[in-house]
């Protein structure tokens, strides 16, 4: 399966004699992969290389034999290439995959990307990521659950929406207000926002077009729409004015887990000049003891920031940012920004999460996203 993919080079590049070197491991790893290799695959890894497959991450040796273990199991099976490109140490690769886990949802096939990066001989990072469809309804792209394996584990897509609901609720959304949901997806809490509301209060932003078709499509239907008459942007850049809407409460789930500083820079800007003055933005992030340094959105895998970058964050807009205790199905912490007045009226939380359980739930750890 791997002699015939398209092959594109970076036209005119320089470093035309490294882009040879890489791109031989790259292929020598894959097809070490189709033959179930373990030893041969963990032969080009060392104990910094790390995997990120769909929302989890696998770093050093031990993690990344599991990884390849549990895919094996699954049957998770290249079987088409379309095309190699080669930029510097990376390779990206799409394919589209099968797997035992996908058929069991009636997902015959998926488009999938993976990138790899190699330094010094070994591979630095792999990341798998699902594919946008060419075309909307391809039948190798899309399958009935692409559109919700995309934004998250389609496990816990219902539980998902619910927390966003419940917490909006809690927070004080009531049906006349205008709400703006930053990243919207595929309307995973869209689909419940939007009967809640009155009519045109529902406003989206989301730069893929075909999650927001799919949602609608699957989850929301045409006379939803017809009646609530939602609004949709496709802006990349995290323009929040284009509405000229002032909002009360903007949502930005899961959107801050994958954005660079700048980003979530440019978003809160953008959400200052379109929130009421009593207004809250409620936005999920991952905590960690270093903050994300890199300029891209990653779509395998997670940024993470301290919790006093949010605090910074929101001063340099005039803002204040509450920490919520609010429980994450797959350890988020969630963070509300508010002007200081706006902020008073954030609940007290604490202590709430003993009495929201995810204990039913498939668990994160052992959760394969669904290949
Ligand atoms: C992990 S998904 C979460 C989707 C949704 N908030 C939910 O909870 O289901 C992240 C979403 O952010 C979208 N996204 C990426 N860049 C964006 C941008 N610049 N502005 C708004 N959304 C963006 C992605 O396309 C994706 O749908």
């Amino acid at each position: 399966m791997w002699s015939a993919p398209r092959v594109s080079y970076m036209q005119g590049k320089l470093f035309a004699p490294a882009i040879a070197d890489v791109k031989p491991p790259v292929l020598d790893y894959l097809k070490a992969f189709d033959s179930r290799d373990v030893e041969r695959c963990l032969s080009f890894c060392n104990e910094d290389t790390t995997f990120h497959f769909l929302w989890r991450s696998f770093r050093g040796l031990k993690g990344i034999a599991n990884w390849h273990r549990d895919r094996f199991a699954a049957d998770l099976r290249v079987t088409r290439v379309d095309e190699i490109s080669v930029e510097g140490n990376t390779v990206d690769v799409d394919v589209v995959v099968t797997s035992n886990k996908l058929k069991a949802r009636k997902v015959n096939q998926v488009g999938a990307r993976i990138t790899l990066r190699l330094e010094r001989g070994a591979l630095k990072d792999v990341k798998f990521a699902l594919r946008k469809p060419d075309r909307s309804g391809t039948t190798e792209s899309t399958g009935p659950s692409l559109y919700r394996s995309y934004v998250g584990p389609p496990e816990n897509y219902d539980v998902a929406a619910a927390m966003q609901f419940n917490l909006l609720t809690f927070l004080g959304l009531r049906d006349d207000h205008y709400l703006l949901d930053v990243g919207c997806g595929s309307l995973r809490a869209g689909r419940l926002f939007i009967p809640y509301l009155r009519p045109g209060r529902y406003f989206g932003v989301e730069p893929e077009q075909w999650l927001i078709e799919e949602g609608i499509q699957n989850e929301v239907g045409r006379d939803l729409i017809r009646i609530k008459q939602p609004r949709f942007s496709n802006d990349p850049d995290f323009t929040l004015t284009a509405f000229g809407q002032q909002f009360d409460f903007i949502l930005a789930h899961s959107v801050f887990s994958h954005s660079s500083q700048t980003q979530m820079r440019r978003c809160l800007s953008e959400a200052k000049k379109a929130m009421q003055p009593s207004a809250m933005l409620a936005a999920t992030y991952f905590k960690a003891d270093a903050n994300y340094m890199d300029e891209e959105w990653i779509h395998a895998g997670r940024s993470s920031f301290r919790p006093d970058l949010m605090d910074r964050l929101a001063a340099e807009q005039g803002l204040v940012c509450k920490h919520l205790d609010w429980p994450h199905p797959h350890g988020q912490s969630w963070v509300v920004f508010a002007t200081s007045s706006g902020a008073s009226a954030v609940p007290d939380l604490t202590g709430i999460g003993k009495y929201i359980s995810y204990a039913d739930m498939a668990p994160w750890d052992t959760m394969t996203a669904g290949a």
